[in-house]
């Protein structure tokens, strides 16, 4: 007799981050704080994603060592490997090749429109490979290989789900229903944190400048010294308006850890200067990741466990992958 289980009934979350340097906290904020608290709730699946990091050239030991450190971040996060699927990647073979059919689904115009292909081909002018340009149907590949219903990411990545969408539209509605439509899961607040020294930019571990940036696992006094540097105005009232982009931003991060709303957070600095301001800013934001660092230290150190979870991880998401996939290849036609 066939059980259900909790976990059928569940509903589903994936998402996936990349390994290409160290986790910010926009990263944090934009995404796996939302990954932590949906895990209660839902049956979720969250991977690193180092395959879309070589579409853009990695240093072989950086990449390897970047990889390793962000499943122990995930862990450090609190994510239970017990509960979710936790995988790298390209431990799963499926991702790699889904995406190539779901490649054979997308238009290179509809390609051709991502704003993250055009931002990199900018930045990386002397590397605008095939994967840089195909990346959100090996994006798609990731999401529709577990059948979610969300995906927890900061609005950089919505076009990209958007995308995602309309593939797994395209192909249910030639042959059936094989895919699951998601829907994006975006936090009111903490979405889109910018820059400390350029508020028009997104916070990016890419930033050359690493004052622009607070990692996940930087040490208290940097990022107090980080906030305590972060670009303002020439005001001195704690508002948030879009004319004053870095105070805004700042407001957004401190609503994000706190909880607290822009207007109770007005009223908390009236009066007061935008020193006493960052300071509390990064206090908040130093308190909120102190843990995951102190539990990071300890994962990080014991390789042997890490590597029995994330391989423990890649056996369960095959399971779920491969099906999708099978069932995708033999509706096209393909002899299984
Ligand atoms: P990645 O690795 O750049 O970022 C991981 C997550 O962090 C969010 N994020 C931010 N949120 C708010 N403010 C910021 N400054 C900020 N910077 C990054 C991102 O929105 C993302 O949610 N293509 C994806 C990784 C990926 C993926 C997937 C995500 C691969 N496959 C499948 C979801 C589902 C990426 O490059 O994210």
């Amino acid at each position: 007799m066939c059980q259900i289980t909790e976990k059928d009934t569940k509903k589903k979350v994936l998402s996936c981050i990349q390994p290409s340097g160290m986790l910010t906290l926009g990263n944090y904020l934009g995404a796996l704080k939302n990954w932590v608290s949906m895990q209660e709730e839902f049956d979720c699946t969250y991977a690193v994603a180092d395959l879309h990091a070589i579409t853009v050239r990695q240093e072989p030991a950086k990449l390897r060592s970047q990889i390793y450190s962000t499943f122990a971040i995930m862990l450090a996060l609190g994510l239970d490997p017990e509960k979710n699927t936790m995988f790298i990647q390209s431990h799963v073979p499926e991702h790699a090749q889904l995406a190539w059919l779901l490649s054979c689904y997308t238009q290179f115009g509809e390609m051709s429109r991502m704003t993250q292909f055009k931002d990199k081909s900018a930045k990386h002018a002397d590397n605008i490979n095939v994967g840089l340009f195909a990346y959100p149907a090996l994006m798609a590949a990731d999401i529709l290989l577990y059948k979610p219903d969300f995906v927890p990411v900061g609005a950089d990545q919505k076009q990209h789900l958007e995308i995602a969408r309309d593939i797994a539209v395209r192909f249910n509605n030639i042959y059936g229903d094989v895919f699951t439509v998601p829907e994006p899961y975006i936090p009111k607040t903490g979405a889109r944190v910018m820059s400390l020294q350029d508020p028009s930019k997104k916070m990016s571990k890419s930033d050359e400048n690493v004052n622009s940036w607070v990692a996940i696992l930087d040490s208290k006094d940097d990022i107090i010294r980080k906030f305590k540097r972060a670009v303002t105005d020439s005001e001195t009232v704690v508002r948030y308006s879009q004319d004053k982009p870095g105070i805004s931003n700042l407001l957004g991060i401190y609503s994000a850890v706190t909880g607290k709303s822009n207007e109770q957070i007005e009223r908390e600095f009236e009066g007061k200067g935008y020193g006493d301001f960052k300071l509390a800013v990064g206090e908040a934001v130093a308190d909120e990741l102190a843990p995951i660092k102190a539990a990071y230290d300890k994962i990080i150190s014991d390789k042997g466990e890490l590597e029995r979870l994330y391989r423990l991880g890649a056996d369960k998401a095959e399971r779920v992958a491969r099906k999708t996939y099978f069932k995708a290849m033999k509706k096209v036609g393909f002899v299984l």
